[in-house]
């Protein structure tokens, strides 16, 4: 009878792990900002769980590495139990097979965005079929942009309302020893 009622309770254990509604809210996060943070904890209210992948976009050079960026993002994000923080340099579509991912999640700034985002939106459903939902990034964040934030810092300006205290003080570090 335990014996039965054991193996009741692992079957439906692995069915709410089997039936779990997993998104991945990737990005480059050259350093993580408070819209990434916005969109991140909104996010993980929709889903049982929320990878943030670290990818490599080809087009951009970065500031921090991958490690230091997926630092950031893991102390920046600790009070949301069902946040994963991970890394990826290849496909987006080929993490969310292998991890059993059925939806990206993405912030839409502003109408500049939408084109490319819509474009890499149909070329992953095509591929994969994993969908991607689009989140109004909320106004007060609008603005925002790693870039913006990273020139800012590079010439000295006050970034503090827009990265949490831990990724401002990593700026001003990798500022000062840039030397430039
Ligand atoms: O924060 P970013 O730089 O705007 O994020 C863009 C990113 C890294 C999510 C995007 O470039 C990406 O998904 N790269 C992984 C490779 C890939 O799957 N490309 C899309 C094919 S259309």
């Amino acid at each position: 009878m335990v014996f039965l009622r054991l193996k009741w309770i692992s079957a439906d254990l692995l069915a709410s792990v089997c039936l779990m509604k997993r998104a991945v809210c990737p990005g480059s996060f050259d350093p993580v900002t408070f819209g990434h943070l916005d969109i991140i904890e909104r996010a993980s209210a929709q889903f049982d769980e929320v990878v943030i992948a670290v990818l490599v976009n080809r087009t951009k050079s970065s500031m921090f590495t991958v490690q230091e960026r997926m630092e950031m993002i893991a102390q920046t994000t600790a009070h949301l139990p069902n946040i994963r923080v991970d890394s990826w340099s290849g496909l987006l579509v080929e993490y969310c097979k292998s991890n059993d991912i059925q939806s990206i999640v993405k912030g839409l700034r502003a109408v500049t965005d939408f084109d490319y985002e819509l474009q890499m939106a149909q070329v992953n459903l095509q591929a994969s079929g994993v969908e991607t939902m689009f989140m109004a990034t909320a106004p007060a964040h609008s603005f925002l942009s790693s870039s913006l934030v990273k020139e800012l810092a590079h010439y000295g300006g006050d970034v503090s309302s827009m990265v949490p205290k831990i990724v401002n003080e990593a700026l001003k570090a990798r500022v000062a020893e840039s030397g430039n």
